[in-house]
């Protein structure tokens, strides 16, 4: 069921979606970065149930959302990197993964059985109103399938997942369309495990040298980074140059290609924040049996254009 989570009756609405998350049940919420599928963090049934609702396998892990820096504290070991990470960019989207503390709650399966947790306060007034009412971190992947692209509208949640969700709340399209930047706090350098909505050159501005972990395979030891993700129905290349016969056509910018059977544009002024934003709507919108494939532009790799960039070449990665 959809309910809208603004306007007048929207405290009765996170309440109720708050007692479900406490009963063990599933609740679709919209963060900044994308609609988020959420449970108890600390009951391994309702984190088993976000598997099972998502057909993931389980050796990937979720992200863990809390209301603030205190509650993150009280999961894992908050090391200096992480003070001044927070301070900055939470509320926002970066997932820091820290050490478990011995007496952390959070079901194990959570993590995937990891001694490391990712964690992050979502900017989104809806999430951090959930996350208060419900009183526990609310473990939540992207609300889509396993290995499909991730929502950033209500009735992309309820195309997918509608039937293995108790409550979706609506907030509209979700501000900043990429998933939050996961980073790796745990080892001598801060590494970027996911590129995402918190930049590289932010992050670096915050706390000097930041690596990223740019191999793209299937183990474990680098949960979430299989190459094939994100994959949409259709085959997809990237680095389009030109349009072949039938091709849907992903743009960005002004250009000269011609001949494509449907063209979607990021950005027709070249903006960045705005290609984020439309990237997974457009992949869907464009992603139709009518044409015989979709063809990529690439977008500068620079700052969320490296999130762009990313996703692109999971969804366009051989299956
Ligand atoms: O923006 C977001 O991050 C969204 C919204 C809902 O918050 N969430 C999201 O979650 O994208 P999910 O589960 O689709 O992606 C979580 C990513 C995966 O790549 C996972 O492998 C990685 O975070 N991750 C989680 N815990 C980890 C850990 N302990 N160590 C390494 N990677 C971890
Ligand atoms: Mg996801």
């Amino acid at each position: 069921m959809i309910r809208r989570a603004t306007g007048p009756e929207c405290e009765a609405t996170i309440a109720e979606a708050a007692a479900l998350i406490r009963e063990g049940r599933l609740v679709g919420f919209p963060t900044e970065t994308v609609y988020g599928l959420g449970a108890d963090a600390t009951s391994d049934t309702a984190v088993a149930a976000v598997f099972n609702a998502k057909q993931r396998p389980e050796f990937n892990p979720l992200i863990i959302h809390i209301a603030n820096e205190d509650a993150a504290r009280r999961l894992v070991e908050f090391n200096d990197p992480a003070a001044r990470l927070a301070e900055v960019f939470w509320p926002g989207a970066l997932s820091l993964i820290l050490t478990r503390r011995p007496d952390c709650p959070v079901s194990l399966l959570a993590g995937a059985g990891l001694d490391t947790l990712a964690l992050r306060v979502p900017d989104h007034e809806i999430a951090l109103a959930l996350l208060i009412a419900a009183e526990r971190p609310i473990a939540a992947p992207s609300a889509n399938l396993s290995g499909h692209i991730s929502p950033t509208r209500v009735g992309h949640v309820a195309e997918s997942l509608g039937t293995a969700i108790d409550l979706i709340l609506d907030g509209g399209p979700c501000r900043l369309g990429v998933e939050s930047t996961v980073l790796d706090l745990t080892g001598d350098v801060p590494t970027i495990l996911r590129p995402g909505g918190v930049t590289r050159e932010e992050l670096e501005d915050a706390i000097g040298p930041v690596r990223v972990l740019s191999e793209m395979n299937s183990t474990p030891s680098s949960p979430g980074m299989q190459a094939s993700h994100y994959a949409p129905g259709l085959s997809l290349r990237i680095g389009a140059r030109d349009v072949r016969d039938g091709e849907a056509l992903l743009s960005f910018g002004r250009h000269d290609l011609t001949g494509c059977a449907a063209e979607c544009n990021l950005s027709p002024t070249g903006d960045l924040a705005e290609a984020a934003a439309n990237l997974f709507t457009m992949i869907r919108a464009l992603d139709r049996p009518e044409y015989s494939g979709i063809a990529a532009m690439t977008v500068p790799d620079e700052g969320l254009g490296c999130a762009i960039n990313d996703r692109l070449k999971r969804a366009a990665a051989p299956r």
